[in-house]
């Protein structure tokens, strides 16, 4: 079980903060419930897919770790409406904090849109086309939700954060 999985060096304090992570059963989504959940946060996460599910509660004990997955189909009206009422159930003071990762859309390669967060995975050149020298951790998407989510950023109002180590900037994939 991947019980290593990196999460960022900056945590603030989410204590007794309730957070809705939607696709966090897997990559960048888990990433984010394990950051949250060591972070202090009462996590609630939702993803379709049962299975890798279970495997983050799972790696959340190992980490003496807990959080509440609730299964649902984001596609599914029906579903988006029970997984609003067992959320307001789990956190009846409301939420603090909405991360709605499995919407997150990118359309700049095929190959982002595929998802690959591991980056052991990736050959060199791959981390070296990269103005930042590396390619992308889920780790580096949820030091930006921390922050974003934090009282540090309590006079930011709206942004568009880009978070791709320089490649939109460089406009070109190899
Ligand atoms: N990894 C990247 O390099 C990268 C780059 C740009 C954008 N993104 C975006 O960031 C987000 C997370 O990326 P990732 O690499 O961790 O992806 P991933 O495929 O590893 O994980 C996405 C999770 O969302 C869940 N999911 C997808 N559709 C769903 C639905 N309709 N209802 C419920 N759950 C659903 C999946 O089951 C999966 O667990 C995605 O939205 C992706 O498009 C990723």
């Amino acid at each position: 079980m991947n019980g290593t999985l990196q999460t960022p060096a900056y945590r603030p304090d989410f204590s007794g903060r309730s957070v809705l992570i939607t696709g966090g059963a897997a990559g960048i989504g888990r990433c984010l419930v394990l950051s949250f959940a060591q972070a202090g946060a009462r996590v609630i996460y939702t993803d379709r897919d049962s299975e890798t599910g279970e495997e983050t509660q799972t790696i959340l004990a190992e980490q003496g770790l807990s959080a509440h997955f609730l299964q649902a189909d984001l596609s599914d009206q029906a579903q988006i409406e029970r997984l609003a009422r067992q959320t307001k159930d789990l956190a009846p003071s409301g939420l603090a904090v909405l991360v709605h990762n499995a919407a997150i859309a990118n359309a700049h390669s095929a190959e982002w849109q595929k998802g690959r967060p591991d980056p052991a995975i990736w050959p060199e050149e791959e981390h070296h086309q990269h103005p930042a020298g590396r390619i992308g951790r889920p780790a580096d998407i949820a030091a930006a939700c921390f922050f974003l989510a934090s009282p540090d950023a309590g006079f930011i109002t709206g942004q568009t954060l880009v978070i791709d180590g320089g490649m939109t900037r460089k406009m070109i994939y190899r």
